[in-house]
């Protein structure tokens, strides 16, 4: 794909006029090169560019790094409550990207005093896990997980592991068994409404979540254990456990996606990458590079909806409207030329925004708790088959058609199989 050639400019919303010549951001062709896409769309339209949903909804994607930043730290200016929005009366109701935007009375949406209260319950539930326990149970998930493949010399990653792996781990810091037919089924269905399928049901599978962390809830205050839903329980902000369920709901769905697609885009860039193919096998310090270099080049959560505008308002010289919707461009800020003078993209620090910035950034310590999850995971993998190569030719993978969530459709390996 050439850079300017390739943006589809949609048809300008009646009445808008920042955004003629907006982009499409729904489109395959830009799923595969999402940097070219991002440097394309900074040329042409600078650090805030006009773009169009699904639908041809007008938003506005933010691409550079301080203009990212000055967004998520003014939460009066940009809140997080979708109620917000502007286009509300142009939504259909089976639009594609209602589950991410649609208003829920969650942790997600919430602003000011009440976000600090929900928040700070989830931050000090997450602050009780140990994260050498955390680790060993990663291990051991890892090893059964394994253990269902490694006899017959091949695998496809993303389901027999990258997803499956983060899914249970959590469920388990929730205070379930970490497998189980009750908890197999809590884990189907939470893939199913996050993650649906040709012929999945998400929204009855959703349902039936919630149902069974209603159930958990219940358990867990006839019972409270060392576990997230008791200490949410037993926390003196006295959340009710309405609030409890839509809390745990949206800590189990914010750490198994892009802990996911996190774990398979390491394995991918270790199993591609000379740099450190040399290195695997011999020393863990290449993991921990590769999980890093992740995070600025392949982060997980490359777009997130999002920030409401509160009244009009400048940013990055365009005006933006009371009501007005703005993408967290996280994977354009990471590349943002301003950040990177000599084109070098990739540091060892952490002063990437893949977890976002201020108020709403996923909340400490979960990004602690990803890395484990993801180190242990992948350093399991590389040690128990330690001659794991792709299946196929690298060209061959492909990237999810998804321009929010960055992962591979599919991750095929071998090895030399494994007897138990
Ligand atoms: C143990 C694993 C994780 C847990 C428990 C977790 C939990 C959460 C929660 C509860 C929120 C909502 C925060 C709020 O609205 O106040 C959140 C937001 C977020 N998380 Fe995580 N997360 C995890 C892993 C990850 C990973 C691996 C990434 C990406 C590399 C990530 C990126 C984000 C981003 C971008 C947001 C949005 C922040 C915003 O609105 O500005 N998270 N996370």
């Amino acid at each position: 794909m050439t850079d300017t050639g390739s943006l589809a400019a949609g048809a300008a919303p009646a009445g808008c006029p920042a955004h003629t010549g907006a982009v499409r951001l729904a489109g395959l062709e830009y799923q595969q090169t999402p940097s070219q896409l991002y440097r394309a769309l900074r040329r042409e339209h600078g650090a805030v560019a006009p773009v169009l949903l699904d639908g041809d909804i007008p938003a506005w994607l933010v691409l550079g790094y301080s203009e990212l930043t000055y967004v998520t730290s003014h939460d009066e200016l940009f809140a997080r409550d979708s109620r917000r929005w502007n286009q509300w009366e142009n939504i259909p109701t089976d639009w594609p990207l209602l589950p991410f935007v649609g208003y829920q009375p969650s942790v997600l949406f919430t602003e000011g005093e009440e976000h600090q209260r929900r928040a700070g319950v989830i931050t000090q539930a997450l602050e009780g896990i140990d994260q050498f326990e955390l680790a060993r149970d990663c291990e051991q998930i890892a090893d059964r997980l394994i253990a269902s493949f490694a006899g017959s010399g091949e695998a496809e990653l993303m389901s027999a592991y990258a997803h499956a792996l983060p899914m249970r781990a959590v469920v388990q810091m929730c205070g379930m068994p970490h497998s189980g037919t009750d908890t197999q089924q809590l884990v189907d269905d939470l893939r199913e409404s996050l993650d649906a399928a040709e012929g999945d049901d998400p929204v009855a599978a959703y349902t039936r979540v919630g149902e069974r962390i209603h159930q958990l809830v219940k358990e867990k205050r006839e019972r409270p254990g060392p576990d997230i839903t008791s200490r949410m329980l037993l926390h003196p902000a006295g959340l009710s456990d309405d609030e409890i369920v839509q809390d745990l709901i949206s800590v189990i769905a914010a750490a198994q996606q892009p802990t996911a697609n996190w774990i398979c885009n390491t394995l991918r860039l270790l199993l591609t990458d000379e740099r450190f193919a040399l290195n695997v096998s011999g020393g863990r310090l290449s993991v921990g590079e590769a999980l890093n270099e992740v995070l600025w080049l392949d982060t997980p959560t490359q777009n997130f909806i999002g920030r409401w505008a509160v009244r009009d308002t400048q940013l990055g010289g365009r005006l933006i409207r009371a009501g007005d919707c703005l993408v967290l461009g996280l994977a354009a800020a990471n590349t943002d030329p301003q950040i990177w003078p000599d084109s070098h993209v990739g540091a060892e620090n952490a002063a990437h925004l893949s977890f976002s910035n201020g108020e709403h950034r996923c909340p400490y310590p979960a990004p602690l708790l990803a890395d484990v999850m993801a180190r242990t995971a992948v350093e399991t993998l590389l040690e128990r088959l330690p001659d794991l190569v792709l299946a196929v030719e690298p060209e061959q993978l492909t990237w999810r058609p998804s321009i929010w969530m960055r992962g591979l459709t599919s991750l095929p390996v071998r090895f030399t199989p494994v007897v138990q």
